[in-house]
């Protein structure tokens, strides 16, 4: 049997995607094989085949942080799962595939009825929500969080975890992700004409409990003082690395990465020196999954309860096939998107006489 994957064969721009057409592979002891259904297409694909993000594997490689499928293929030693049952994992690269083999461990029985492409948003984007609003930061009922980049993938999760969670919200988005932002109830700040700190103080008056930023550099001393007294910045990301300079791969990509996590150390260090109590934290998922492997399972388990029952409902801002990897990376990379894009590999064929 045959199946299609994407392969990164060099770290640059979209033109550094193919797709190949191989032989399934197979489940080795201790593996199961999955027919991939869904899987999540995100700004740390794109950094991974521009070399920029830590977990960047060695060319050539396939990208996809995270995917929902059917068990198809058992290998040898393992139990516990049967052929047809839905899952979901976090392999960080792999999932732009038809078909991929996974140690059984990383699987996460997904409910069934739930649409694969909505689920496939819960694995990454509101792991990581969760997460940091529940472990990271432990903010609840009524108090009061700033979300950067709130129309994206990871932000929409906020604001909707922060809405079921009882937080007033406040998200930065340009002014075409401000109405994704008030529709999820948050108080919309538009990054691009306003300068946040001065609105959330207008706003708030002493400012908010947490802020969520993953722009990352000298912007997260910006968020710092957002705060206020006794409040937190998490840090997830560097956006503003990749962004403004164009998604290619012309430009030193490891310097600035380390040079991004320098500042970010640097302001880690002021948090805890200077007065206020308004500290910088970093999170990554793959380190918190790495430590505490229980928690994402326990984290991605309750969330797909929430899904199921209609509390959450992932934004999806395209579905593509799986062939059109390149146009989806290129879509995300241009920015303006609003919520999840989705590559749906294995898709039925439409209906007969279906428009
Ligand atoms: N640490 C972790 O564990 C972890 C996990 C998941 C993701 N991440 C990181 O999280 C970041 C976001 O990922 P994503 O998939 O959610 O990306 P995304 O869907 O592209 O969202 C990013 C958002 O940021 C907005 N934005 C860009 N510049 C901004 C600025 N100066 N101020 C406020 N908003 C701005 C964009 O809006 P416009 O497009 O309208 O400009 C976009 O809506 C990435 O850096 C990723 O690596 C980290």
């Amino acid at each position: 049997m045959r199946h299609t994957r994407i392969i990164v064969t060099r770290y640059g721009g979209p033109d550094a995607l193919r797709v190949v057409e191989e032989e399934v592979p197979e489940p080795k002891e201790g593996e199961v094989r999955v027919r991939v259904l869904a899987a999540g297409v995100s700004l740390p694909d794109i950094m991974a085949r521009e070399g920029i993000h830590p977990e960047t594997p060695p060319v050539p490689f396939t990208p996809g942080w995270d995917l929902v499928g059917v068990v198809d293929r058992l290998g040898g030693g393992v139990g516990g799962v049967v052929p047809g049952q839905r899952v979901a994992a976090m392999p960080i690269h792999g999932a732009y595939a038809g078909f991929v083999c996974l140690p059984q461990r990383e699987l996460v029985p997904v409910p069934p009825g739930l649409d694969p492409a909505e689920a496939v948003c819960l694995v990454l984007n509101y792991v990581t929500a969760y997460q940091m609003m529940h472990r990271s930061a432990k903010v609840g009922p009524g108090q009061r969080a700033l979300i950067h980049g709130a129309a994206g993938g990871v932000g929409t999760a906020l604001l909707q975890l922060g809405g079921v969670g009882g937080l007033e919200l406040y998200g930065t988005a340009s002014s075409r992700g401000a109405p994704v932002v008030s529709d999820l109830g948050g108080i919309p700040i538009d990054y691009q004409r306003q300068d946040f700190v001065k609105e959330i103080r207008r706003l708030t008056g002493e400012g908010v409990d947490v802020v969520f930023d993953p722009l990352g550099g000298e912007h997260l001393w910006q968020s710092r003082k957002a705060l206020r007294r006794g409040g937190r910045v998490v840090g997830y990301g560097l956006v503003s690395s990749i962004r403004g300079e164009g998604l290619t791969s012309s430009r030193p990509g490891r310097r600035q990465r380390f040079r991004g996590t320098a500042i970010f150390a640097a302001y880690i260090a002021a948090g805890w020196l200077l007065p206020g109590r308004r500290r910088v934290v970093p999170y990554s998922i793959q380190t918190l999954k790495r430590l505490k492997p229980a928690w994402f399972r326990q984290d991605l388990i309750a969330l797909l309860d929430l899904l199921r029952q209609q509390k959450i409902r992932p934004l999806i801002a395209q579905r593509f096939p799986l062939e059109e990897a390149r146009q989806a990376q290129e879509l995300l990379g241009s920015g303006g998107v609003a919520g999840k894009i989705v590559l749906v590999p294995n898709a039925p064929p439409p209906e007969p006489g279906a428009a």
